[in-house]
C-alpha cells in the first residue's frame, strides 16, 4: 500500500510570538506544499528520503543513510528530525511498529518563516497514519503535529501545524482555532533569503519577557489587541477599500510591535520600507523574524510591491490563501 499526502505552506497575518504566550493570532494557509508518500517496505526499518527541499534558489537532497547536501546541511537536519518525530508519535498513536519508507519533496522555502516544517509534519502525520489505517480528524493531526513542534522547538503554541492541517483563513487561540470567512487578499510575501531560527527567536523573546515583565507584558497584550480588532475588520461589512487600510495600519502596528520585541532585522525592515514606499497599505514580518520573510498589503499594486522588494534585495512572492490543509492525493492498495 503507498498513500501521498500534502500540506500547506502559512503566513501569520497577525500575532507571532504573543501567540507563545495565549494571545489569539490571525494564519492563512497558502497555495505552496509540502508532499510526503508513506508506503511499506520489507527491511522493517524507517527510511526518510528527501529532494528538492527548497529555499529559492537552492535544493537539498538526503536520504537517512547518505545525507548529501549541496549547500545547508543544517536545514536539512533540522526538516528530517520533524519527520522523524511525527513518525514515531503516529506508530505510537496505532500502537504499531512497522518498516515504513517515507519520500518528501517540497515547495516551500525551508525557514523562511513559512511554516516549512509544520508542513512537513503535518504531511507526514496524514500519510502515515492513513497508511497504518488510522483515521484522524484534521483536529487530531493538528494535535499531533503541535507534539512534535514542542518535542523539535520545545516551544509552541501550534498555530503552524493547526493552520496547516485545516487550512484557509483562522483565528486561533490556546489550541482553540474559529474559521474566518474566506476572502483572497491581495499580498505579496518578501523572503529575506536567509532564516531565523524559530526556536531561538522565541527563547530570546522569553528572556527578554523574563529580564523585564513590565515591559513587555504591555507589548504582548497590545499585540492581542492588534488581532482582536483585525478579526472585527475581517468579519465586517465594511467596504474593501477601508477594510484594506484599517488592516494595513494594523500590520504596520503590528511590524513595531515585533521590532520592539527584537525580532526584526535590518533586511526585513528595508523589505517593509520598499514594500510601504511602493504603495502597499501595510507591511510586516511574518513568521518568527530574524531573517525570513515579510509580507505586504497591496491592493492592485502588487507588481510594483514585488518590483520594490526584489530591488531592495529581497526575493518577491505573489501566493493565494489555500482553502485546503491536509489532503490525501492517492491511495493506491
Ligand atoms: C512561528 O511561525 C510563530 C511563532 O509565534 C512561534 C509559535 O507560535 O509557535 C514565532
Amino acid at each position: 500500500m503507498r498513500v501521498l499526502a500534502s500540506a500547506p505552506a502559512k503566513i501569520i497575518l497577525f500575532g507571532e510570538h504573543s501567540v507563545v504566550y495565549g494571545k489569539p493570532a490571525i494564519a492563512a494557509a497558502i497555495d505552496m506544499r509540502t508532499y510526503v508518500r508513506a508506503e511499506f517496505n520489507k527491511n522493517g526499518r524507517i527510511r526518510i528520503e528527501a529532494r528538492d527541499i527548497k529555499t529559492p534558489g537552492l535544493t537539498v537532497s538526503f536520504s537517512e543513510d547518505q545525507i548529501y547536501f549541496e549547500t545547508d546541511y543544517g536545514k536539512a537536519a533540522e526538516v528530517l528530525s520533524y519527520v522523524r518525530e511525527a513518525i514515531n508519535l503516529v506508530m505510537e498513536e496505532a500502537d504499531r511498529q512497522k518498516g515504513v519508507t517515507v519520500s518528501i519533496t517540497s515547495q516551500i522555502p525551508v525557514g523562511a518563516g513559512l511554516g516549512s516544517s509544520a508542513a512537513v509534519a503535518v504531511a507526514t502525520i496524514g500519510a502515515v497514519s492513513k497508511l497504518l489505517g488510522l483515521e484522524l480528524s484534521g483536529e487530531e493531526i493538528a494535535r499531533l503535529g503541535h507534539r512534535v513542534e514542542l518535542l523539535v522547538q520545545g516551544a509552541s503554541s501550534g498555530i503552524d501545524p493547526t493552520i496547516s492541517a485545516i487550512g484557509g483563513f483562522l483565528h486561533y487561540k490556546r489550541g482553540s482555532f474559529e474559521h474566518l470567512p474566506f476572502m483572497e487578499l491581495p499580498i505579496v510575501v518578501g523572503y529575506t533569503g536567509s532564516s531565523g531560527s524559530t526556536k531561538e527567536l522565541v527563547a530570546m523573546v522569553r528572556e527578554t519577557y523574563e529580564e523585564m515583565p513590565d515591559i513587555i507584558e504591555p507589548i504582548l497584550l497590545s499585540m492581542g489587541k492588534v488581532v482582536d480588532k483585525a478579526r472585527e475588520i475581517l468579519i465586517s461589512e465594511l467596504d474593501e477599500d477601508i477594510r484594506f487600510r484599517l488592516l494595513g495600519k494594523l500590520m504596520n502596528i503590528n511590524h513595531g510591535l515585533l521590532d520592539a520585541l527584537g525580532v526584526s532585522t535590518k533586511k526585513l525592515s528595508e523589505l517593509v520600507y520598499a514594500a510601504k514606499t511602493a504603495g502597499a497599505l501595510g507591511a510586516k514580518i511574518t513568521g518568527a523574524g530574524g531573517g525570513g520573510c515579510m509580507y505586504a498589503l497591496a491592493p492592485g499594486k502588487q507588481n510594483e510591491v514585488a518590483t520594490a522588494i526584489k530591488i531592495a534585495g529581497g526575493v518577491p512572492m505573489i501566493t493565494r490563501i489555500s482553502r485546503e490543509g491536509l489532503r490525501i492525493e492517492e491511495v493506491v492498495k
